[in-house]
């Protein structure tokens, strides 16, 4: 398969600056630090694209990829990091959330949890949120390359059980390793392509 070109196309702060060319778009979501940057590099194919963050919490604009000419990966911003102040968290939930209500283009969200731990509770209050808005969603497994075989399998059946209702997959990636990189890939492509026959 063709390498894709993804390129770097706008830090959004907000509805006004997102992309208007009407592309499918591909969303990360997760708490912070969870590995949304690192696992968005990986499928680019390449290791600066997204910056991957040594400040969590940091990020307050949406980034935007552009996969050749077929679809968009929006980088959105974490949550759940303690250090950030009521009025940021606030912020925070209003950028994300008028993104989730009101982005056309939207196509999936990929819904990233630290593979290693149990779900926070903005973790749930998201997957609620995406079974209520009706949005298409996988849940990614992130940084599965810290797990032993036997206990990646029994997180993964708890995050099934925890996330799997409304879930077109539950899957394990590792930005390390590449596991569940081309599955991830696939799913994305998969969604873009039914959102322009749509
Ligand atoms: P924010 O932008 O702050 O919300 O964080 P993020 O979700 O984009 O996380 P990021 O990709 O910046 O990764 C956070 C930390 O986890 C970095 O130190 C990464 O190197 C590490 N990390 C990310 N993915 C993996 C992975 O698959 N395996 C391992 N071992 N480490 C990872
Ligand atoms: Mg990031």
């Amino acid at each position: 398969m063709r390498k894709p070109r993804v390129e770097f196309t706008i830090s959004a702060a907000g509805p006004a600056q997102f992309p208007r060319d009407g592309l499918p778009e591909v969303a990360f979501l997760g708490r912070s630090n969870v590995g949304k940057s690192s696992l968005l590099n990986a499928l680019a194919g390449v290791s600066n694209l997204a910056r991957v963050s040594s400040q969590p919490g940091r990020t307050r604009l949406v980034n935007f990829f552009r996969v050749d000419d077929d679809l968009y990966l929006a980088d959105l911003p974490g949550y759940g990091y303690a250090a950030v102040s009521h009025e940021t968290r606030g912020e925070w939930e209003k950028l994300v959330t008028s993104y989730l209500v009101d982005r056309g283009p939207l196509a999936l969200c990929v819904f990233l949890v630290d593979a290693r731990h149990e779900p926070m509770e903005a973790d749930r209050v998201l997957h609620r949120f995406l079974g209520q808005q009706g949005l298409p969603f996988v849940v990614a497994a992130t940084k599965a390359d810290k797990l032993k075989r036997g206990a990646l399998a029994q997180r993964l059946r708890a995050l099934q059980a925890a996330f799997g209702a409304g879930a077109e997959a539950v899957m394990a990636v590792s930005a390390e390793t590449k596991q569940g990189v081309p599955e991830l890939w696939h799913a994305v492509r998969e969604a873009a392509s039914q959102a322009r026959t749509a």
